[in-house]
């Protein structure tokens, strides 16, 4: 082992990992999370003498791993964690009558890790793209392997809110207070394709099962954070290694395998592999979510006005939405949006607008505006006495009760007062232009929508 760049890719028995240790950290427990694929019993002879698996008994490899285990758990914080890549294996019969069976690798030694210390605490399944060159026979095409995680305590690192799902989505358009603004949960089936083949080799040493780049991506950032420490004790080529780094994490390996370690050093500093964006993607699409359903919240509020009561339509309805800070609540939610509504009368004289002012209130309290995330302030009002502050910008206009696009700005009463109002029938969809100071423009869903705020 080279102590003197511990952070790198060591040629060594993972039963010898406490020598490295005291390197990696000021304290007898550096590790931050060991991502690892142990090798699978007597699946692939790697060619070395002390290799674990290859040409052991199930029983000495079983010991073997329970070493491991026990060492990694000594080195782990207390907020840390262990990841695992394994496989189920088919262990044909040795004896005639005797039948093949399927050997459950991953329950094993989650149950041999659990005598270590180790919790098991979710458990993914990994769905591949295709497999490996396979004959048939009496048994499946085997299209999945598990995904193990195991914890020391409570208190370990589970960052789901970087894994959440930001697909645009067409019916967001339409039905944006379905949709967690903060993205969507991330499940426990990851479908991430195996590496095409001859990726994580060089032109002289050939590595048939790397990991892929994305698989441990999703663990570096579930579990860790930057600058923490990410072990793989069967490191291979250094996948795990690399990907860490090149999240900003720092990462050490053993191979036994003394040809990986001038693999990885090629490859670690070839890696483009980054977070790409990411974070700027969700805050971007969190904050048109919002303004969906900001904009849709008084387009609501005025269809139930008016299919529920005899009120007059008003001519326009003011919507004011306040700053989005994209603030995620303990829950995952996000923290509601403030907005002011004004259903706006131009000829005000003979209504009774205190008692539209109660109905627009108690339809707020109920479902389904209850339910949109927008703590609204609302009221019916005649024009003039709209906030003048509000009323001297320039605003956009949604009509028609499309709420994803405006169509013009105006500003001042003026020119609010000369906007076309269509008929409004009851029970019929038609609708009062909705005046904002947020701009949504979203014709092309390719494209990043065109969105402001003004302030
Ligand atoms: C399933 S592969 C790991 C592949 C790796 N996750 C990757 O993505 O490249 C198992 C690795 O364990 C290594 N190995 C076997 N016995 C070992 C031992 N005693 N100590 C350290 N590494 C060992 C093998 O050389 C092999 O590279």
């Amino acid at each position: 082992m080279n102590f003197n760049d511990p952070f790198t890719l060591h040629t060594a028995d993972a039963r010898g990992m406490s020598t490295l240790m005291p390197f990696l950290g000021d304290d007898a427990e550096p590790l931050d999370c060991t991502i690892t694929s142990p090798p699978y019993w007597n699946i692939k002879d790697y060619g070395q003498p002390d290799q674990i698996g290859f040409g052991q008994s199930y029983d000495e490899y079983l010991a073997a791993m329970g070493d491991v285990f026990r060492e990694l758990y000594d080195h782990t914080k207390s907020t840390g964690s262990l990841w695992m890549v394994v496989d189920t294996l088919r262990v044909n019969a040795e004896l005639p009558g005797q039948v093949a069976r399927q050997l459950p690798l991953p329950f094993e030694l989650s149950s041999l890790a659990a005598k270590s210390g180790w919790t098991l605490r979710e458990v993914v399944i990994w769905k591949k793209d295709r497999t490996l060159p396979w004959s048939s026979g009496r048994r499946f095409r085997n299209l999945f392997e598990y995904v193990l995680f195991l914890v020391k305590t409570d208190n370990h690192k589970f960052k789901v809110d970087r894994l959440r799902d930001f697909e645009f989505r067409e019916w967001w358009l339409r039905w944006p207070e379905r949709y967690n603004p903060n993205g969507r949960h991330p499940s426990n089936v990851w479908e991430i394709p195996i590496p095409v083949q001859g990726s994580w080799r060089t032109p002289t040493i050939p590595h048939v099962c790397p990991l892929p780049e994305e698989l441990v991506k999703r663990m570096v950032l579930l579990s860790t954070d930057p600058e923490d420490v990410v072990f793989d004790p069967f490191a291979g080529t250094g996948v795990v290694l690399s990907v860490a780094n090149a999240l900003g994490r720092k990462s050490a390996g053993l191979d036994i395998e003394p040809a990986y370690a001038g693999a990885f050093r090629d490859r670690s500093t070839a890696s483009e592999f980054r977070e790409s964006g990411s974070e700027t993607r969700a805050a971007a699409v969190r904050t048109m979510l919002i303004q969906l359903r900001a904009l849709k919240y008084p387009k609501v509020m005025f269809q139930r006005l008016i299919s529920s009561s005899s009120h007059p339509a008003p001519q326009s309805i003011l919507l004011r939405v306040g700053r989005i800070d994209g603030e995620t609540l303990r829950d995952g939610r996000s923290a509601p949006v403030r907005v002011d509504i004004t259903f706006a009368y131009s000829d005000a004289d003979s209504i009774d607008l205190g008692d539209i002012t109660e109905s627009l209130r108690a339809l707020a309290s109920r479902p389904p505006l209850s339910k949109f995330g927008v703590d609204a302030s609302v009221e019916a009002s005649p024009l003039e006495s709209v906030d003048d502050q509000l009323l001297k910008r320039r605003l956009h206009v949604y009509e028609s009760g499309h709420t994803w696009v405006t169509s013009k700005t105006v500003c001042g009463v003026d020119e609010i007062r000369r906007l076309e109002t269509p008929v409004i029938r009851r029970n019929r969809y038609s609708y009062p232009p909705i005046i904002s100071n947020v701009k949504l423009r979203i014709v092309d869903t390719a494209a990043s929508p065109e969105q402001s705020i003004v302030p």
